[in-house]
């Protein structure tokens, strides 16, 4: 008896999980105007329930991608590494520029956890695979959506990176890793590096790095960097009045 009731309490505790994952992943997508969020709920899940949570490909989001595609919005669109608070403190605040964490994918997962298991129906938010660990649902997912809202990258484009950093491009980044590798001329016409800084600045402009990523850039996209303080970026987030070409 003792261990039907230690079952029954767990199942009922591992479904409660389930479905609260569930209802945060609905709750976040029904934001989003006309869609499908239980057609895209099916497709995400399909990706790693019932899957040992090591073995989970980028791939397997192909079908995901498919039924929530990503619209470009071009001269707007605005990649970043190691900024994320600043980057998305400013799209919350201004509508000058979408990331990914303001698109339908983005916005639903973002800060989530979450894994399947072998033999199982359920998708579970602990005990799962760490960032680094293996090919894990989490990590395969945001490189495959990096990679499909990069590849949909047009016009200016805008990288926000940390000027904080020795090394403001790196290459373990997804940035660097998958994002810059698949902006393609004449599609992207250009990309616009904002360079965070702070009092303490580790670098600036002319930093190593950089020199990188313009070499990764295809040819007949044209670089610019711009250094631009932290607190600048800040006050033209909290002030509507400054038009987004004037920000920096
Ligand atoms: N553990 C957990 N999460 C991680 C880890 C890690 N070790 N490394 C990265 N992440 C996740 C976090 O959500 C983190 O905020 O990826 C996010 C971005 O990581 P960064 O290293 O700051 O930057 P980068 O790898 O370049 O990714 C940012 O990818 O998300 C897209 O379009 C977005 O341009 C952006 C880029």
């Amino acid at each position: 008896i003792v261990i039907i009731i230690v079952a029954v309490v767990l199942g009922v505790t591992l479904s409660k999980t389930s479905s609260q994952f569930q209802s945060v992943f609905m709750s976040r997508c029904e934001k989003f105007k006309d869609s499908d969020c239980q057609k895209i709920w099916e497709a995400f899940q399909q990706a790693y329930v019932n899957k040992d949570p090591c073995k989970v490909p980028m791939e397997a989001y192909d079908p995901l991608i498919a039924a929530a595609p990503f619209t470009p919005t071009c001269n707007r669109m605005m990649f970043w590494s190691k900024t994320k608070d600043v980057v998305h403190d400013f799209t919350d605040k201004r509508d000058c520029f979408v990331t990914l964490e303001d698109t339908l994918l983005g916005s639903v997962l973002d800060g989530l956890t979450w894994c399947g298991k072998e033999g199982s129906n359920e998708t579970f938010t602990t005990g799962c695979p760490g960032w680094d660990d293996c090919d894990n649902p989490v990590r395969s997912f945001w490189n495959r959506v990096s990679a499909a809202y990069a590849d949909v990258a047009c016009g200016d484009v805008t990288a926000m990176l940390n000027g904080s950093i020795t090394a403001p491009f790196n290459n373990m980044s997804i940035f660097a890793s998958i994002e810059v590798k698949r902006f393609s001329a004449p599609r992207v016409r250009s990309l616009n590096v904002v360079l965070v800084t702070q009092e303490e600045n580790a670098t600036n402009c002319t930093n190593a790095s950089l020199k990188d990523l313009q070499k990764e850039l295809d040819q007949g996209i044209t670089y610019s960097c711009t250094e631009v303080p932290e607190t600048k970026i800040q006050e033209c987030a909290s002030d509507p009045q400054t038009p987004c070409g004037d920000c920096w």
